[in-house]
């Protein structure tokens, strides 16, 4: 543990959404994940968080996830967080909830990842960051990603991080949210093995199109080896990506395991007209999110 920032009564903190711009499974492992590999890019899409310190334990306070109780993700991160510091008190987590649960957006691990940034300011701790990430990666494979965000790729079962450049080209994202969750477990049981052939070279070639910049050719290599089982799952959604691909977008996919499926665009212009066609023909949310950079650079936590 390194001598830290200075301590402070509360703080607040955004947690943002991802998605996958393409996922490859490669295959099972022993472990009971799968080794994957993609890029995932934190988007504009964010839960509010809101932390401070108490005498003793952790509470949450999430309308929207009543029910969960420790189980809460961002609960066991304020836990995990007290048990290894040693921090003195406890804490109070706040969570505003604007990322669905089952979205494939990553929201939970987000707002964990973000529990863990908030308690390092709220505690004036700074743990190596190995060690912060060795945390994230306990809660959950996608937590890792969400503790610097922006754009990357991800490879083990997701938790193993390599920072990525931001994508050049200029690009708007349409999150179409419908009122169905997936769960990551069901969909990854649904996965058929014997499908997942020449999955590394396929990914090689979605990242050098991320590299180029140019949305269209990256558009055309988009591929997400869960959209198999989770349209299995849930027979709505490729009706849902045919109709983001009619309206324009360069490209369309499922995020992560769904049942959020995204379309891009290559302007604020393109995207508003593919909303207001799709209003009408396409049931649940439709979301228009931008690319965010990395966390360090755009400074979230405050007082
Ligand atoms: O790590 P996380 O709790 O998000 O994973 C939820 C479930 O999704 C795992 O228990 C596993 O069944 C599945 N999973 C997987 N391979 C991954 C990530 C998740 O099989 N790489």
């Amino acid at each position: 543990m390194r001598p830290g920032v200075a301590p402070g009564a509360a703080v607040r903190i955004l947690a943002p959404a991802k998605i996958n711009v393409g996922l490859a499974i490669l295959g099972p492992r022993g472990d009971g994940y799968h080794e994957l590999r993609t890029i995932f890019q934190a988007v504009s899409l964010c839960d509010r968080i809101g932390l401070r310190r108490t005498r003793a334990g952790v509470r949450v306070h999430c309308p929207a996830l009543q029910g969960l109780g420790e189980r809460n993700l961002a609960h066991r991160a304020a836990a995990l967080f007290l048990e290894q510091t040693g921090a003195p008190g406890g804490v109070r987590v706040e969570i505003e909830k604007r990322i669905p649960a089952g979205g494939g957006l990553g929201g939970g691990s987000s707002d964990a990842a973000a529990v863990l940034l908030g308690c390092c300011r709220l505690f004036g701790v700074l743990p190596e960051p190995g060690l912060l990430r060795h945390w994230a990666a306990a809660l959950g494979s996608d937590a890792p990603f969400f503790l610097d965000g922006g754009s990357a790729v991800g490879s083990g079962r997701g938790e193993l991080i390599e920072p990525l450049p931001p994508f050049a080209g200029k690009v708007v994202a349409l999150l179409h949210l419908g009122s169905e969750g997936l769960a990551t477990t069901e969909v990854y049981r649904r996965l058929e093995p014997a499908a997942l052939t020449g999955r590394e070279r396929a990914f090689n070639i979605l990242l050098a199109r991320w590299r180029e910049g140019d949305l269209r050719r990256l558009g055309e290599k988009l591929f997400n080896d869960l959209e198999a089982p989770a349209f299995a799952l849930s027979p709505g959604l490729p009706a849902v990506k045919e109709a983001l691909s009619a309206s324009g977008a360069l490209g369309a996919l499922l995020s992560g395991s769904g049942s959020g499926v995204f379309g891009l665009f290559g302007s604020d212009e393109e995207a508003e007209r593919a909303r207001a066609l799709l209003r009408e023909r396409v049931p649940g949310r439709l979301v228009k999110v931008h690319f965010l950079p990395a966390r360090r650079r755009w400074g979230v936590v405050k007082r």
